[in-house]
């Protein structure tokens, strides 16, 4: 039988080292650093590497075992009862090419914070502690994103993964073999007893509401399109309009189609075109081919099969229209997940029982939480962002609000591990 779930009562007091936390950030995001306080870690690349070995160094040194699999997510887990099965914590730490230090990072840099004090006070626990960071969460190298975190529970083909490519042609797997993490403990095995993420929110709710903490009550359903479009490339002074066929001329079409539909659509809706590249890209001549990516995401399930059916038809009709070629490819497609009501109310509750004010809230963005979710009681902490900015260099929390999310981490685990 499943033990009542109450905050965690046993160490009220015990609270993780914030300085020590905010070290380990800044210290992670000097691999990749950019202008501006901003990392560029590309999944599987060489500070993608020289990162993972930091953070496979802080694991060993904390005493956890270290485990690689064959995806090259990277697992350090805290003895416990060896039946038990582990209460897992965990995030990533590849980030988009004009990243933040917080995103993925903090989730992965508070566990081992968690561990430390655990360490530090001498606790042990009945159940396992781990601690994961999973391989390409971005998806902003490889497609699709939670790739790692969704091979490990299930939710993604291992052999299919491996073999997919990035926009240069790179092969995953072989990119795992260049850096030296395809490991050999086999995906799709390890069940943990719970998982809980702390997670920058990425958005603007926690701080314009004036709340410390969000208790995440599941992620928005996520449909990744890539299209290459195919015209006829002709002189741009010449050519006279009702002659063109322009590839440059749809993709923006589809742009401002995508923004139109949410605008209409409402609610939760949100669609975006982040990437176009034209061919030949030049100021005279109008482009022969654009490839662009199309971004839908909505809490409700029909409501985005509704927009990517909507998308696809006006796609259709445009490109006859213009007498242009379109072939298209899915990138990524998570339905929306909701996480475990339980788990929710005792991320609220441990959050109150410490004093801080807590708000239930969807996450906009994918996270490997959600793989986790169909296989244990699974829940998110997030703290605010802010301005809302995230997937931006100036992505920004404040170090007390790191602690406090990394606090209410603490007490959660225990609660689950003790
Ligand atoms: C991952 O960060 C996503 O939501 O795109
Ligand atoms: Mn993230
Ligand atoms: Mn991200």
């Amino acid at each position: 039988m499943s033990r009542l779930i109450t905050p965690s009562s046993a160490y009220p007091g015990l609270r993780i080292d914030g300085a020590r936390l905010s070290r380990r950030i800044a210290r992670l995001a000097e691999i990749g650093a950019i202008e501006g306080d901003g990392v560029c870690r590309l999944a599987l690349s060489d500070t993608d590497r020289e990162a993972r070995n930091l953070v496979c160094g802080w694991m060993r040194d904390l005493g956890l075992s270290v485990t690689i699999d064959r995806i090259g997510n990277v697992v350090g887990i805290r003895d416990g009862q060896p039946e038990l099965a582990p209460v897992m914590t965990g995030s990533h730490i590849d980030t988009v090419a004009t990243g933040g230090r917080f995103d993925g990072s903090l989730g992965v840099l508070a566990g081992l914070e968690v561990i430390e004090t655990l360490n530090d006070a001498g606790i042990d626990t009945r159940h396992p502690l781990a601690v994961g960071f999973f391989t390409n969460e971005e998806g902003a190298r490889f497609a699709p994103d939670m790739l790692g975190s969704g091979v490990h529970q299930g939710a993604l083909d291992l052999e299919e993964m491996l073999a997919v490519t990035d926009i240069n042609g790179c092969i995953l797997g072989a990119e795992l073999q260049r850096i030296g993490y395809a490991g050999d403990t086999e995906v799709n095995r390890l069940r943990a007893h719970c998982y809980v993420e702390l997670h920058v929110e990425q958005g603007p709710v926690l701080e314009q509401e004036g709340f410390a903490i969000g208790a995440v009550t599941g992620v928005q359903g996520i449909s990744w399109s890539e299209y290459r479009i195919t015209g006829t490339s002709n002189h741009a002074g010449t050519t006279p309009m009702h002659l063109r066929h322009d590839a440059g001329y749809l993709a923006a079409a589809i742009s401002t189609e995508a923004r139109n539909l949410a605008k209409t659509m409402g609610g939760s809706q949100v669609a975006t075109v982040g990437m176009i590249r034209l061919l030949p890209n030049l100021v005279n001549v109008i482009p022969s081919e654009a490839l662009l990516t199309l971004d839908l995401r909505n809490t409700d399930e029909s409501l985005l099969r509704e927009a990517e059916r909507h998308m696809e038809a006006f796609i259709r009709q445009a490109a006859a229209r213009e007498g242009v070629l379109v072939s298209n490819r899915k990138l990524a497609r998570f339905e929306p997940v909701a996480f475990d009501g339980d788990m929710i109310g005792l991320v609220e509750q441990t959050a109150e029982r410490m004093g801080l004010t807590c708000r239930r809230m969807p996450s906009g963005a994918g996270h490997d939480a959600q793989m986790f979710a169909p296989n244990c009681p699974t829940a998110m902490v997030f703290v605010p962002s802010r301005h809302g900015i995230s997937h931006n260099v100036t992505e920004y929390t404040s170090p007390e609000a790191l602690a406090a999310g990394a606090n209410v981490l603490l007490h959660v685990l225990l609660n689950r591990a003790i």
